[in-house]
């Protein structure tokens, strides 16, 4: 009795080590939700990650984007990553470091940190917004890696979005005396993702909104000639351009208001049309902003 005893205790004890063997390779694996006892304490950091971008102009609207980021998180490590390989190179050449999205993951792994709020500053879930989700999630597998990755979304992701940044648009970038018959060109920049479809959307909230506010990209549809059609068959005679990025930088100086025979201006001053740019970028806007910190906020309630 005393042996069998034995035998089946010897028995159970293979059973619970396999069965612990196995929880603790899940824990190291397979599950971006497990939390290491020796180092789950440290407090979730933000990283706000951007196109990014080399014009000085423009960098003012990130700036109001930290400043206001910090205000909402004071207590939270806050860090910056840019999307664009070719604007850090630009910069690093100046001596301005910014990290890539996974160098600023693997700093954040390196010390220690296991919870991650990833916050998307782009303006539609397209190309750079799939590779964020993708690239920093991994970290989450990774032995001894960030247990707990939250990617919040671009800023336009429903109706509600949408018509926020569009009334941000209006009632603080165009001037008061503008008047009904005068058009609002919004320059996107559209992409060959099928999320460019974001612009079709915009398009038809926007002519809800006000019908002379119009949406065309740089490199998707609606493009600027849809636009200028409609334009000229309604007979405007001046038209606000503004860009529908987080920035007024490099498309917003030379796509649209540069002196080039191409740029939206030179285009709609030839058929007659005025056109007056605007260089304000979207992130320069706290409606806007307001919208990209809601969805830390999200990230940051699922984390703790
Ligand atoms: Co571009």
């Amino acid at each position: 009795m005393q042996k069998l005893q034995g035998k089946m205790m010897c028995i159970s004890f293979y059973f619970f080590a396999f069965l612990g063997t196995s929880v603790l390779l899940a824990g190291n694996g397979w599950s971006a939700e497990t939390v290491h006892p020796d180092k789950g304490a440290k407090d979730p950091a933000i990283l706000l990650v951007t196109f990014g971008t080399s014009v000085k102009s423009a960098q003012a609207a990130l700036d109001n984007i930290d400043k206001k980021m910090k205000a909402a998180f004071p207590k939270t490590e806050l860090r910056w990553a840019y999307t664009s390989n070719i604007i850090r190179k630009k910069l690093a050449k100046n001596g301005k470091m910014i990290d890539s999205p996974e160098m600023a993951m693997a700093r954040l792994m390196d010390e220690g940190y296991t919870k991650v709020a990833v916050q998307s500053l782009h303006i539609i879930p397209g190309a750079e917004f799939d590779e964020l989700r993708v690239n920093t999630r991994v970290f989450g597998q990774m032995i001894d890696g960030i247990d707990r990755i939250m990617v919040g979304w671009p800023l336009l992701v429903d109706d509600a979005s949408m018509d926020i940044a569009l009334k941000a648009v209006l009632d603080l970038v165009i001037p008061k005396k503008r008047q009904a018959d005068e058009a609002i060109v919004l320059m996107g920049h559209g992409t060959h993702h099928p999320a460019n479809a974001t612009y079709s959307t915009l398009m038809y909230r926007a002519q809800l909104m006000d019908p002379n506010m119009y949406v065309a990209t740089v490199e998707g549809s609606p493009s600027f000639a849809d636009v200028q059609r409609v334009l000229i068959e309604k007979k405007i005679k001046k038209a606000y351009l503004v860009p529908f990025m987080s920035v007024a930088g490099d498309h917003a100086i030379n796509d649209m208001a540069g002196p080039e025979a191409d740029s939206w201006k030179s285009l709609l001053e030839s058929s007659g049309i005025q056109a007056v740019p605007i260089m304000k970028g979207l992130a320069e806007l706290d409606p806007v902003v307001d919208l990209w910190i809601e969805q830390v906020k999200i990230s940051l309630t699922h984390l703790r």
